[in-house]
């Protein structure tokens, strides 16, 4: 037993580390032979959809007791999407660095992760993947379906729709504001297929969550039954030494990345799993997301793609029942923390509300996935979400028209002399990892108000940044190497003629963008921190192709410590 190394024997430094730990403990809890298993926790008030995970503590505890373990709460960074500025994704590492460090440090055998939240899950996993100890998720669950004039609102999604039709003039503003007390109607994370839920079926999918567990909405009393299971399986999984590096193997990414395009899921996604795959060292490639998601069908008929919710996806029969459509899809023989082969629980499921989960020959779209695309403004790889877009534009032809910030494109967007229709393509820069700094979601632009009183809904849309999960529309997203890093895009110039062709998977402008120089503007816009996470975060930070980790961070560095601390 790891925790051994703190707790076996009988010298002074054992003494310290027992005595202070003790505080109604039982002796024989702090001998070296009981499993020591952390809860790492993310419940914060400031993360509100991670609220709840206190009371899921402690009903991991009781399960962790009652295998003979000895639980232990370890809150670690939390992040909540909605509140922290400039954008969560900017401390996503920051929290993966700091759980990594403190799992590594503290006398723990095994642990158990709290999340729910858009990085959490991504940050736990990050972490749990470098230290490399037994590790099981348990997702903190999706919120119920809220309603509003008698139609489900889905969280996010109808936030963009609502407030563009508030700028279209056909939704009245005091409207907007009445619909805002529906939007969350109980404890958990966002209820669309947005980035939550997607880490949280992709958690399922890479085989660190029990299965059956993930998509369970955060009110309903089985999710308390499964994070009673997962107390008493770490256990048994310190017992068998089953690692996070014997369960994300290559093939777990491969069902991680089907399940990914049956699901719908969030572009955001691509991010997160390279950046756990770059902690494993499991080679895993930005056009992996196309090869293997391509040809995968759309079966989940969610919002923001399709209509429905998380609470409705579990009630028709949940992860299980739509990936056993595309079983043959699925790495047989990886297995699950349970130890036995993921596809195994897949046998007994079935799809029990067909509007909601298709089957195979009837999918809400025959290709999903993640359309990656190359081209002279994307050397290394940008992103299209097709099952988001418009069908109409994936194949087009514009003139671009630059942005150089975000602020840049606030101040004119609404210009009535601005220079748009609906053919332009809006380019944003600025917006990558190092450029904003922390890669935010700001590529789905809103449309300018006098197209969106025209009638126009949607266009094609370019940026280094990336887009809600719960968004919609033809946006070109992780666009690298991005801007602020030297990236082609620093050079393209407004009326400079854009094609975007999905099927054929390229972006192109017409013009030798490396004969020119970067915008002055747009360095000038650039922002150059001086001190703390940020000024580490832009000097060490990897492009969006490869995950957005930081160059140090990437691989593992187990969970040895090496030296006593008196
Ligand atoms: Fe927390 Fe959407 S804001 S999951
Ligand atoms: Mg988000």
């Amino acid at each position: 037993m790891r925790s051994a190394e703190w707790y076996a024997g009988d010298d002074r430094n054992v003494y310290i580390h027992r005595a202070w730990m003790r505080r109604g403990l039982p002796a024989d809890a702090l001998t070296g032979k009981r499993p020591q298993i952390a809860i790492a926790n993310t419940a914060s008030d400031l993360t509100p959809c991670n609220s709840h995970l206190d009371e899921v503590a402690e009903h991991v505890k009781r399960g962790i007791w009652e295998a003979g373990g000895v639980p232990h709460n370890l809150p670690v960074v939390s992040l909540g999407e909605t509140q922290v500025r400039p954008t969560a994704m900017l401390w996503r590492n920051m929290a993966a660095m700091a759980t990594e460090e403190l799992l590594r440090a503290n006398p723990i055998d095994g642990v158990v992760l709290l999340g729910g939240c858009d990085k959490t899950i991504p940050s736990l996993l990050m972490a749990a993947a470098s230290v490399d100890l037994p590790a099981v998720v348990v997702p903190g669950g999706p919120m119920l379906n809220g309603t509003f004039r008698g139609v489900p609102l889905g969280c996010g999604t109808d936030v963009w729709r609502l407030s563009e039709e508030v700028r279209a003039g056909t939704l009245s503003e005091q409207a907007f504001l009445d619909s805002e007390s529906s939007m969350i109607r109980s404890r958990g994370h966002c209820n669309t297929m947005g980035t939550a839920s997607t880490m949280a079926l992709l958690a399922e999918a890479l085989g660190v969550t029990i299965p059956g567990t993930a998509g369970i909405p955060a009110p309903d009393s089985r999710l308390l039954v499964r994070a009673h299971d997962a107390g008493r399986l770490i256990v048994g999984m310190v017992g068998r030494d089953l690692r996070p590096s014997q369960v994300m193997t290559s093939g777990s990414f491969r069902n991680a990345i089907v399940t990914l395009a049956a699901v719908g899921g969030s572009t955001n996604a691509v991010v997160h799993l390279l950046a756990i795959a770059g902690r494993l060292g499991v080679p895993l490639k930005l056009e992996d997301f196309d090869d293997i998601g391509a040809g995968v069908p759309l079966l989940v008929d969610l919002l923001p793609a399709g209509r429905h919710l998380m609470e409705d996806l579990h009630r028709a029969g949940g992860l299980a029942a739509v990936l056993r459509e595309v079983a043959d899809l699925l790495d047989p023989d990886v297995i699950t923390v349970t130890g036995r082969p993921f596809v195994e629980h897949l046998a007994d499921a079935q799809i029990w509300d067909h509007e909601v989960i298709r089957s195979r020959d009837a999918p809400l779209q025959p290709h999903a996935g993640i359309a990656v695309l190359r081209g002279n403004l994307a050397p290394a790889g940008a992103i299209i979400k097709p099952s988001a877009a418009s069908a109409h534009l994936l194949q087009h032809r514009g003139r671009a028209l630059v942005f150089d910030s975000i602020e840049d494109f606030h101040a004119r967007v609404d210009d009535p002399d601005l220079d748009v229709d609906a053919d332009t393509v809006l380019i944003l820069r600025g917006c990558g990892p190092k450029g904003y700094p922390g890669m935010p979601e700001v590529s789905n632009m809103p449309l300018p108000a006098k197209l969106l009183q025209q009638g126009v809904r949607d266009m094609v849309r370019v940026c280094d940044g990336r887009m809600s999960g719960t968004a919609y529309g033809t946006v070109v997203l992780h666009v690298a190497p991005e801007a602020a890093a030297g990236g082609p895009l620093a050079r393209v110039r407004t009326g400079d003629w854009v094609t975007l062709d999905v099927p054929g998977r390229s972006l192109h402008v017409d013009a030798d963008l490396d004969s020119r120089e970067p915008s002055p503007a747009f360095l000038d816009a650039l922002a150059r921190p001086r001190r703390g996470w940020e000024r580490l975060y832009v000097e060490t930070v990897l492009g969006a192709d490869t995950g957005a980790d930081l160059d140090f961070l990437i691989g593992a560095s187990g969970d040895k410590v090496s030296r006593e601390s008196h």
